[in-house]
């Protein structure tokens, strides 16, 4: 079931940030990212939340911020299944393109997002931190709605 993301989830979300993410936000910035502007949406499984998506809305733009599902939820179609609702909530709304960035070595997001239509734009020398200290470039990416 997917549905918009309340204020009393961001427990549960931060603990799927951190947990799924190499880098994780903290729970300031989880917290900081909702609001008017924002198309927040969870999905949940047997009545728990695994996986979730941040998305800022800026006129007839949106970007997606963070999108996350659950390690041992992984795999199985909800990452898919939740961006694919998000992108038609936000054709109803009247946005045009949706950005993203993606580390260029994280292949399964990016099949998640070339496989619903997503084209690379750009690359982003040396843009995200890793975790021994280098740097590693983000690929931009836009889907025109
Ligand atoms: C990236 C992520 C959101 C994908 O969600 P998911 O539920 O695991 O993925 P799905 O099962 O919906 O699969 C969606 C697509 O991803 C790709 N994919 C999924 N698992 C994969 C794997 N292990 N290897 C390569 N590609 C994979 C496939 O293209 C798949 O589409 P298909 O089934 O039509 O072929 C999820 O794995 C995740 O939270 N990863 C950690 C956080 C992250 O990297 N977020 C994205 C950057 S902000």
């Amino acid at each position: 079931m997917i549905s918009l993301v309340q204020e009393n989830d961001f427990d549960r979300l931060f603990e799927i940030e951190q947990q799924a993410h190499l880098v994780p936000w903290t729970k300031g910035t989880l917290l900081n990212n909702q609001g008017e502007r924002y198309l927040n949406l969870k999905l949940s499984a047997d009545n728990q939340i695994v996986a979730f998506a941040i998305c800022q809305k800026v006129l007839d733009e949106a970007t997606l911020f963070n999108i996350a599902v659950a390690p041992q939820a992984q795999g199985k179609g909800y990452g898919k299944q939740l961006l694919a609702e998000l992108i038609e909530q936000l054709k109803q709304q009247g946005i045009l393109t949706l950005w993203l960035e993606v580390r260029q070595s994280n292949s399964t997001a990016l099949n998640l997002y070339t496989s619903l239509g997503f084209n690379e734009v750009d690359i982003r020398k040396n843009y995200y931190p890793t975790t021994d200290g280098k740097r590693e470039n983000a690929v931009v990416m836009a889907l025109y709605l």
